[in-house]
């Protein structure tokens, strides 16, 4: 798969089957996104990874009720801003940087063959303190993003392209 099929295949994919996911994979996958591009190349992201069924729960249930999807996923990265690394000048930087890194990980995800979702958690306030309190993480850790993996049901193996590209939200030169 190249870069092109891989970005314009990737679905959400919201139904798992329980194989698990391998360390090599899983490896990529945390390369991948820690190879984006990021603020002065400051780097601002952790990446908190949980297998554990039961903390998957946990994740979960403080995310609120479209996080379903991680119920059922064998893994779950929780994606972090590392305010320590944030830029003096423009912190907020950071928010993008891991957005890169969790879009990153989407797409090496679906040449892998594995399918995820993105489960927003920043900037709501609750899903941010409940992620916060469940990991007793420091202050200058944010939550950021719950990324949930799995190997995709049948029924979504093929979910259908979305359309893509729309003419009336591109303007050349002029607004
Ligand atoms: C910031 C962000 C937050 C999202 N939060 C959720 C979520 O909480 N639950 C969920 O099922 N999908 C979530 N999604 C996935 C979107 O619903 C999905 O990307 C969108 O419907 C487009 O579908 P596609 O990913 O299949 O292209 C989120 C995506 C983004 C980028």
């Amino acid at each position: 798969m190249n870069t092109l099929e891989a970005i314009f295949n990737r679905r959400s994919v919201r139904k798992f089957t329980q194989e698990a996911i391998g360390n090599e994979a899983l490896h990529t996958i945390l390369r991948a996104g820690m190879s984006g591009p990021s603020a002065i190349n400051s780097r601002p992201w952790r990446f908190l990874v949980v297998k554990d069924p039961a903390t998957l729960q946990k994740m979960a249930d403080g995310n609120g009720s479209t996080a379903e999807p991680l119920r059922q996923a064998v893994l779950g990265i929780l994606v972090l801003g590392d305010l320590e690394r944030a830029i003096e000048r423009a912190p907020e930087f950071w928010v993008i940087d891991a957005s890169i890194a969790c879009q990153n990980m989407l797409l090496a995800a679906t040449e892998l063959g594995i399918g995820s979702v993105w489960l927003g958690t920043w900037p709501v306030k609750e899903k941010v303190e409940a992620q916060r309190r469940l990991f007793s993480l420091p202050e200058t850790v944010v939550p950021h993003s719950i990324l949930a993996f799995g190997y995709p049901e049948a029924s979504q193996k093929q979910l259908p392209s979305k359309g893509g590209y729309e003419e009336d939200r591109v303007r050349f030169e002029k607004w």
